[in-house]
């Protein structure tokens, strides 16, 4: 939501939702943690430390934690730590477990698979699990053309792999990204992500055919410029630098992940769907951040009608559990050659069981009203704190997918270590929250979608103590 549209929430008066489950997250079952914060050491603890001290010996440094504690368990709004601490998670792993963890529609489907058979490789023998999910994809996807999918791992093979399909479809070569764009970090992905450090530095050099382009980022536009513009000035740069006739597709996050949380101005998509079709390019909508949910829709794209050619998915699809996919128009997954796609674990049969598991979770619960009930609760607070203190420049987001951005009062002059510092702050006082954006100054959230509503203002009530500097 750009910043226009969350002043709109201020000062808006908010019922309890009822449907927000209070105590115990919908759907979980009697074996979840309870649904408070506790804290009976100080954040990280002794054991957590203890295991801390073993990890540093043991795991390569390059692999980091924002939140050094140890997790024993978790479920529904809360994490349970070694030192039986209960934190509140507004960070799902990364936007990955919306359906909570160990959401009891996941835990019974994948101890079931797990029990059956956990890999015979879909490419040597398939099963029916991997068919079910690429139905479901085909169905929940924006746009009702005929569609295939393909499974994979992670995020980052997803990308690549729908790269490889744009570029097998069209016959061109280049691949147009944007400014603040995170795609993950295998080699064609670093090369696609904008971030230096620490995604990139020192690990090129990068795959070629990449190129960037100007985000629609409202608050950080020099001079005030709406969605259909900001989409023209990116085309006019494909125009002079690539050429449309060059150019295989256009990847975009609807709304950016990693890069900041930036919502497009308005039009922003629906300008580039239209320029991309007309110039025989692909749209394909990264939404491995924003998919399954997240922002209040089952995809983000929704919010403005698009329909992209292709689009990836993970994270939230699995309920945890690794997997991803790509989805498109069945003339261009179906252009790529037998064999062409695929690896040994693309479409794990346990990962498809969690992924039935968590895609009959959302629909039955429906976690997209879920989440936007969300941002009906977190978005006045947040608007309210933007009020009362001048170093939170600007809130924005959809559904839960929400952040507010840092900077020094009165400019728009990033502020990380004023994000740091709250960061900082909630994790000591038991509330998991995650920072993000090219500057590193943005305070992001991100709550499991079955989060009930008392949990979920007491980790609000944390967060106002942190930027008040409590
Ligand atoms: C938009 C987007 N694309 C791709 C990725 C990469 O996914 P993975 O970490 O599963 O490789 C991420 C991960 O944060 C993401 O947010």
């Amino acid at each position: 939501m750009c910043a226009s549209r969350a002043r709109a929430y201020a000062g808006r008066m908010l019922d309890t939702d009822p449907s927000l489950p209070q105590t115990r997250p919908a759907g979980q079952s009697g074996a979840a943690p309870a649904q408070v914060r506790h804290l009976l050491t100080e954040i990280p603890g002794p054991r957590s430390r203890e295991i801390h001290a073993r990890r540093t010996a043991a795991v390569a440094g390059g692999v980091s934690s924002m939140l050094p504690v140890y997790v024993e368990r978790a479920g529904g709004g809360v994490i349970v730590d070694v030192d039986g601490n209960t934190l509140i998670d507004l960070g799902s792993g990364i936007a990955v477990v919306s359906v909570g963890n160990a959401a009891p529609e996941v835990v019974a489907r994948v101890q079931e698979q797990v029990a059956r058979f956990t890999h015979t490789c879909f490419m040597v023998a398939p099963y029916p699990g991997y068919v079910d999910v690429c139905e479901a994809l085909n169905r929940l996807t924006p746009g009702d053309h005929d569609k295939r999918s393909a499974l994979f791992n992670s995020g980052a093979e997803a990308v690549e792999n729908a790269v490889k399909i744009a570029r097998r479809a069209t016959g061109r070569d280049a691949v147009i990204v944007f400014d603040h764009a995170y795609h993950g970090r295998t080699n064609l992905t670093m090369a696609m992500t904008a971030k230096n450090l620490p995604y990139k530095d020192g690990f090129g050099p990068f795959a070629g055919e990449i190129y960037r382009v100007p985000m629609s980022y409202p608050f950080r536009e020099p001079a005030p410029i709406d969605g259909v513009q900001a989409a023209e000035r990116a085309i006019d740069v494909i125009g002079s630098q690539v050429g449309a006739v060059n150019t295989a597709c256009v990847v975009v996050e609807p709304i950016q992940g990693e890069g900041g949380f930036v919502v497009p101005a308005p039009g922003f998509l629906p300008t580039l769907n239209r320029w991309c079709a007309e110039n025989g390019v692909l749209l394909i909508a990264d939404e491995i951040q924003t998919g399954f949910a997240r922002t209040g829709r089952m995809f983000a794209c929704e919010h403005e009608g698009v329909v992209p050619d292709l689009i990836t998915t993970a994270k939230g699809i699995a309920g945890g559990l690794p997997l991803a996919g790509v989805t498109g128009r069945t003339e261009l997954m179906d252009s790529v050659h037998p064999g062409g796609l695929g690896g040994t674990y693309g479409g794990n049969p346990v990962a498809c069981a969690a992924a039935l598991g968590a895609i009959a979770t959302i629909e039955q619960l429906d976690l997209p009203a879920a989440a936007r009930r969300i941002e009906s609760i977190m978005m006045p607070v947040l608007v309210d704190l933007a009020a009362r203190h001048p170093q939170i420049g600007d809130v924005r987001g959809r559904g839960a997918m929400l952040a507010i951005e840092l900077v020094r009062p009165g400019t728009t002059i990033p502020d990380p270590a004023e994000a740091a510092r709250i960061n900082s702050a909630c994790h000591r006082n038991g509330v998991v929250t995650l920072t993000c954006g090219t500057y590193g100054n943005v305070l992001r959230f991100l709550p499991p979608l079955v989060i009930g509503e008392e949990l979920l203002r007491e980790g609000l009530g944390v967060l106002a103590e942190a930027v008040a500097g409590q």
